[in-house]
């Protein structure tokens, strides 16, 4: 594996989810690092030390977060109140009254005391061609597009578009949405135009930001040719602004606009719009375990405080450090730790635009053996390695171990300790608090955060349902986890249909729908199993249609190019089982814990099987499982 900056790495972060999500830091240079361990930590009567601090952030975390907002964020305006919240209703509202703008605290400001540091590091897909923008150019970059797009008519309020590799202009685009109060809509450019028509029709974006091709893993992608794909089921579309990643020229339209070309003929000044904390700063598609993917939402001032502040504490940041954050940006993880975070805090950021597995191939998950190999080989022994858990909807890292302090214990494999403002809690299959250590319950937060994604775009029932309803008075996580005999935490696995196949989030349901168009298909059912490589793989059941003659293998390959048509590569089957049928409940629901406990060979464990429709067809997938293999 090759990783920029390896050598001299403070920390390793990883994050089992986003990739091989190493995070990795350099101290480039000396002496100016003399920041207390948390400044404003003054007034937070006598509270010092890391545990006190936490103890502190959560018994008074109005006041905490107000010193905090107040030391970290720059304001146009002073919020009036610190936070209004409701999490058993799923209102969720932080430094209100306040008025500030994003771009403005990751460029201005650090312009003004040192505009030659440099912001970006840009390691490009080529070996040994990195390029690098200082803050004063990345802030001229920005309102270069930022004037651009609000000479296009695009205003507060409206939200745009990003499908493109992670890259100093999606960046720029990024933050010059926020300067002019747009939203952006982030699409991770490995999704198909399928995908991406959904996000932009969901979004209702008028306006694409896209570059001609991509370049990854030595591979050229067609991204240009693809917006185009999705363009055409998108009404809404007006303007696609196109980057010249590679020379190769693409077709272009009366739509299409070349984007550097464009950026030359606008001013290097852009005045910032003044946005109300609770304005939307970015929606980001995630997957859930039923429907349609959803559009997140963050907001300005809580989201931009709480990557700032995770992103200098759980990596122990210091003033001149370069950051680096493998993520790509069309992930959370990109959001907040290579862009927000890290230049919020005037850092300079790596931009990854390869994959971790080019020109060598690396393992995922982060296991005990994992984190040995992490720890001995990526940091060389030196660095500890960070598990950090965290989800699109939290907006930043919420548990994970303390490297503030020097000599603190790091247990592999365990995201360990609840970050500043953060009260985990566990519960029982009845709803009931676990108050003991040494349990397994579902991941909950007792309380809310500055980070914590405000609703579902076009859809705060469904952000209700799916977070507040399932354990009145608490956010509900979908994660399950282990309180260890310390009060550490170690996360279990996900409680619902979600997956993780080599970082990428999915629902088992958005591949089964996927498969289920094919017209052979009867029904399917998508399941995880624990795959050494990617973390999960996919496995799939298919029963075939009565009376289909089809040829397996034939078929295989023709659902794998559906699923990566619609969806991505990484949901296509590693496995497709045809089955005559699935094991089913009575009432008609399939077995899914069967399913997984055959695909996992874990055949001593299936549990109850009362309630199975017909036994025959647990020993038909079984069977056919084996034969598979
Ligand atoms: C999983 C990525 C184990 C979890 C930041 C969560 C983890 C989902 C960890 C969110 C960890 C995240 N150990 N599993 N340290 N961190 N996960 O939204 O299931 O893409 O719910 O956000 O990744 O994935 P998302």
């Amino acid at each position: 594996m090759w990783l920029p900056y390896r050598c001299t790495a403070k920390y390793v972060a990883a994050s089992f989810s986003r990739g091989v999500a190493a995070s990795f830091l350099r101290r480039a240079r000396s002496g100016c690092n003399s920041a207390a361990f948390m400044p404003e930590s003054a007034g937070f009567e006598g509270a010092s030390g890391r545990d006190a601090l936490h103890d502190y952030s959560v018994t008074h975390g109005e006041s905490f977060w107000a010193a905090v907002a107040r030391q970290r964020l720059s304001w146009i305006r002073p919020f009036d109140a610190v936070q209004d919240c409701d999490l058993s209703r799923g209102r969720i509202k932080w430094f209100e009254g306040g008025k500030l703008n994003v771009s403005v605290n990751c460029l201005d400001r650090h312009v003004h005391t040192c505009p030659e540091r440099v912001a970006l590091i840009w390691e490009r897909d080529e070996q040994g061609s990195e390029v690098r923008y200082t803050y004063r150019e990345l802030l001229e970059m920005t309102c270069r597009v930022g004037n651009l797009l609000r000479r296009h008519g695009v205003k507060k309020g409206d939200c745009v578009t990003i499908y493109m590799p992670t890259c100093p202009l999606a960046v720029a685009s990024m933050l010059a949405c926020a300067r002019i109060g747009a939203a952006h809509n982030v699409v991770f450019a490995g999704f198909s135009a399928d995908a991406l028509a959904e996000r932009i029709r969901d979004a209702q974006s008028s306006t694409v930001i896209t570059v001609n091709q991509g370049v990854r893993g030595g591979k050229i992608t067609e991204l240009k040719k693809t917006v185009d794909a999705a363009v055409r089921g998108c009404p809404t579309v007006q303007q696609v602004f196109v980057s010249m990643r590679t020379e190769n020229r693409v077709e272009m339209t009366d739509r299409d606009f070349a984007l550097e070309e464009e950026m030359l003929k606008e001013d290097v000044v852009c005045e910032p719009e003044p946005m109300d904390s609770e304005d939307v700063l970015f929606l980001l598609y995630t997957s859930g375990s039923t429907g349609k993917p959803k559009g997140l939402v963050h907001t300005q001032a809580g989201y931009l405080l709480y990557a700032a502040l995770t992103h200098r504490y759980v990596f122990s940041y210091h003033d001149g450090d370069v950051f680096g954050c493998v993520a790509d940006i069309g992930w959370i993880t990109g959001h907040s730790y290579t862009v927000y975070g890290p230049l919020a805090n005037g850092g300079t950021t790596v931009l990854f635009e390869s994959t971790p597995v080019y020109p060598d191939p690396v393992g995922e998950p982060i296991n005990t053996e994992a984190w040995e190999w992490y720890y001995r080989v990526v940091g060389e022994g030196r660095c500890p390695v960070v598990d950090t858990w965290w989800q699109t909807e939290t907006g930043g890292i919420c548990i994970a171990p303390k490297p503030s302090e020097p000599d603190a214990e790091i247990v592999p494999g365990m995201a360990m300790r609840a970050f500043f403002g953060i009260k985990p809690v566990l519960m029982d299959t009845e709803g009931k608090l676990l108050t003991s250590n040494n349990t397994s319950g579902a991941l909950c937060m007792a309380q809310p955060w500055p980070g914590m994604a405000r609703t579902i775009h076009n859809n705060h029932q469904r952000f209700i349902e799916t977070y507040f309803q399932p354990y009145p008075g608490y956010f509900f996580t979908g994660d399950g986890a282990y309180r260890s005999e310390e009060g550490y935490y170690q996360i279990t696995g996900r409680l619902d249909d979600v997956i993780n196949v080599s970082g990428h989030r999915i629902g088992t349901a958005e591949i089964e729908d996927v498969v289920n168009r094919c017209t052979a298909v009867a029904e399917s059912a998508v399941i995880g199993y624990s795959h050494n490589i990617k973390g999960q793989g996919v496995y799939a059941f298919v029963v075939l249609k009565k009376g289909v003659d089809v040829q397996e293998a034939e078929l295989s390959k023709q659902l794998n190019s559906m699923v990566s048509e619609k969806i991505a590569k990484y949901a296509c089957p590693d496995f497709i089982q045809f089955a005559k049928r699935l094991p089913k409940t009575r009432s008609g629901k399939i077995m899914r814990r069967v399913l997984r406990k055959v695909v996992e060979c874990d055949l001593d464990s299936l549990g109850d099987l009362s309630t199975v429709d017909d036994p025959a067809a647990v020993q038909e997938i079984i069977e056919g499982h084996e034969k598979l293999l």
